[in-house]
């Protein structure tokens, strides 16, 4: 006897409401910032990582959201400062802000979730006018010690509608690694409405999914990447919320990011490299499902050869230990099922995160310390985005014979 017909509902675009089709399903996932105290592990939140793409805007999204306010907490440990290369970066950001957009001293700039202050702090110690919005509490301390002013909460149009009443419109509002994170997008492009002046901008930095897919950087899929942003379905999705996308520039930020400019349509002129992008991801297929079907096959494989590595050197007798506990490796070790058994210990210089365990596969966290005491045979290397600084820092692991393992393009030992 047959029953009744099943029928399958494609999920539907958060954007534009079109049919979502997933490529991959990197199975059941933790918060991947939730570091646990070991006595902690009953309380942790998983969800399914699966990704898809719209079959019409070509966003590229996940199927289900891990809620917001589990990722975001007070006690959120990730610190834009942890490294030299970022703290550069946000630095230059403050600098080219500062000297092009917010150049009257009445121009206001609003950051949305401006972490530990690395940009913030710079505008600050200028005289610039300005607020950062972030929920994590402990990172908008080390914040306001820099001499940022914080707002502890989230962007949406309530807040932004406050600090729009107290202040006055923003001429630039800026965020960096934080717009991809929000599901429910709307409400910070209904912020941003209510803040931004008539000639203002909103420039936001994300990872750029044509990078992840011809690179390999599986492990850039986690929950807070619930959007991985391309050129073509970013230009369409901030039309849909009234805005124009003005400018789009490369930048060699976690592996390769994008620095998207909006501004309201008509009030600045698109510049070139917009169309131009838009024309080399068509060439290159990166709104097609197929490419990123073959990006599974290749993820998957990745995965096996990695278990296969770590697996033979721990028959083998070697000492291998995690370089870096970033929200990355949660992906990693997960879709794989590495836990202590195959690595130990991953060294990470956070002070947030150690003492803690990894989220979900609940490798234990040390400081930077333990790296070097005595130092292991291999380092799998989960913070590959440092891979320069990592790698000039530790020559002496290399000069006594240790060895790096990577993962991204594919697995292979430096
Ligand atoms: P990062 O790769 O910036 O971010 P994500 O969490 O987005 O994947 O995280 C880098 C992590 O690596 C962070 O926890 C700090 C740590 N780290 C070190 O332990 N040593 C270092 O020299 C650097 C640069 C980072």
């Amino acid at each position: 006897m047959n029953g009744p017909e099943l029928v399958s509902v494609a999920p539907t675009c958060r954007l534009c409401a079109g049919p979502v089709r997933e490529w991959m399903d990197l199975g059941r996932q933790p918060a991947s910032n939730a570091f646990p105290r070991p006595d902690e592990t009953d309380a942790e939140r998983f969800f399914r990582l699966a990704v898809g793409i719209c079959a019409e805007c070509t966003m590229v999204q996940q199927l289900e959201a891990m809620p917001t306010d589990h990722m975001f907490r007070a006690d959120y440990p990730y610190r834009s400062s942890t490294s030299d290369g970022l703290r550069r970066h946000f630095e230059a950001v403050a600098g080219w802000l500062r000297d092009t957009e917010l150049t009257d001293r009445a121009d206001l700039v609003v950051e949305i979730g401006c972490n530990d202050g690395a940009m913030l702090g710079v505008l600050g110690a200028s005289g610039v006018r300005h607020l950062g919005v972030d929920p994590s509490a402990g990172a908008a301390r080390t914040a306001v010690a820099r001499g940022a002013e914080v707002r502890v909460g989230f962007f949406d149009e309530v807040s932004a509608a406050a600090i729009r009443a107290e202040r006055g419109p923003a001429k630039v509002v800026f965020s960096a690694n934080t717009i991809s994170h929000v599901a429910d997008i709307g409400t910070v492009f209904r912020g941003v409405d209510r803040l931004l002046t008539s000639d203002g901008i909103f420039v936001f930095e994300d990872r750029y999914v044509a990078d992840i897919v011809e690179y390999a950087y599986f492990d850039q899929i986690y929950d807070e990447h619930f959007y991985l942003f391309s050129v073509r379905a970013v230009d369409a999705m901030v039309a849909r919320f009234g805005f124009e996308l003005v400018d789009v520039e490369r930048i060699p930020i976690h592996g390769g990011s994008l620095r998207f400019t909006v501004a309201r349509p008509g009030a600045r002129p698109r510049r070139a490299s917009v169309g131009r992008m838009i024309d080399e991801e068509a060439q290159t297929a990166i709104g097609e499902y197929d490419t990123y079907l073959r990006f599974a096959r290749q993820i998957e494989r990745v995965g096996a050869d990695l278990v296969a590595l770590l697996t033979d050197l721990r028959d083998a007798g070697r000492r291998v230990v995690g370089y870096g506990a970033t929200s990355k490796s949660a992906t990693v070790t997960n879709f794989c099922g590495i836990g202590p058994d195959l690595v130990p210990f991953i060294c990470d210089t956070t002070p947030e995160k150690q003492g803690r365990l990894s989220p979900g596969m609940h490798i234990p966290v040390r400081p930077h310390a333990a790296f070097a005491d005595p130092y292991p045979d291999y380092a799998l290397l989960f913070a590959w985005n440092h891979a320069e600084e990592i790698m000039a820092k530790e020559r002496h692991f290399v000069a006594q014979g240790g060895r790096w393992i990577l993962y991204v393009p594919h697995v292979h030992i430096v």
